[in-house]
């Protein structure tokens, strides 16, 4: 079969949206799954200060970028993040009144952007931002290709990361063009920073998964059965969320990848359309849900 030529889509800032995340959402709202949820509670929790960190990150080179339809990108990706970054805080925030950690979490989490701001090179900062960028580009296809990934979530989170990741999806190689076309940046220091950005992405799902399973009662013994009994759902090579997507992740090792070789998850469009319809997340999440493969 031959492989779907890439595509590089439209970023489209789409703001103010309300994804009504409250205390009617129930606290395990992945499938009453106690560890599940707390992994993707774990995950987004970083968002809001990573999202300032690429952002910060590819500002640095901004007005060295003499592309206009570039900077234009640049800006829409932006405000991309911003919005993004609001979202998850309100979910931080509906963490916090579960009683999770996190002003202890989010401050970690800060404390290290801020550690590789004001320590690695602007260069070093905008690939390890590229790489990161790379690993939320395929949020979609871990969450969304296939149906059954998301089936058992509450419809509001469901619709956020939905938007999330359409929109990371948009605008994929913006970061990636700034590392290369602007910062110069070759394939040496790409890669590295692609290797620790893989170090950090997991080290940051599990530290801060088991801070919140511990938060929730779970002793050390409980909490370590759940990661055992988790793991292939996660790091499965077939079904895993995560281990389905290594060819993806990987591909970034390639000399001369370009994030646009890589296809556009199969129901963008009827995200998109609906979208463009509506105005209306929900409807465009069910639309993109009802045409994932089965
Ligand atoms: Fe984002
Ligand atoms: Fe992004």
């Amino acid at each position: 079969m031959n492989k779907p030529l890439g595509q590089h889509e439209t970023i489209i800032p789409r703001e103010h949206l309300d994804f009504g995340l409250d205390e009617t959402i129930p606290k395990y709202w992945f499938r009453s799954d106690a560890y599940k949820t707390r992994v993707f509670d774990a995950v987004q929790s970083g968002f809001p200060d990573g999202e300032r960190y690429f952002i910060t990150s590819v500002r640095a080179f901004r007005d060295r970028i003499a592309d206009p339809a570039l900077l234009q990108e640049v800006r829409d990706f932006m405000r991309q993040e911003g919005q993004h970054g609001l979202a998850h805080t309100r979910y931080n925030s509906m963490l916090e009144r579960q009683g999770m950690p996190m002003g202890e979490i989010l401050k970690e989490g800060k404390d290290e952007f801020d550690r590789w701001t004001n320590n690695y090179s602007a260069e070093f900062n905008v690939a390890h931002t590229a790489a990161l960028e790379h690993f939320t580009a395929t949020m979609a296809f871990a969450y969304f290709a296939k149906a059954s990934v998301m089936e058992g979530a509450d419809h509001r989170i469901k619709a956020l990361f939905a938007w999330h990741a359409i929109e990371e999806m948009e605008h994929k190689s913006v970061a990636f063009d700034v590392m290369e076309k602007t910062a110069k940046v070759g394939y040496f220091k790409r890669a590295l920073a692609m290797l620790l950005a893989m170090k950090n992405m997991i080290r940051y799902t599990y530290r801060y998964t088991d801070r919140m399973l511990a938060a929730d009662g779970f002793t050390r013994a409980q909490r370590i059965a759940l990661h055992i009994r988790n793991f292939l759902w996660l790091h499965g090579p077939r079904k895993g969320i995560y281990g389905s997507l290594t060819g993806k992740l990987f591909v970034y090792f390639k000399p001369g990848f370009h994030p646009t070789q890589e296809p556009t998850i199969h129901n963008y469009r009827n995200w998109l359309e609906t979208w463009d319809r509506t105005h209306d997340p929900f409807a465009a999440c069910d639309a993109l849900c009802a045409a994932a493969y089965r």
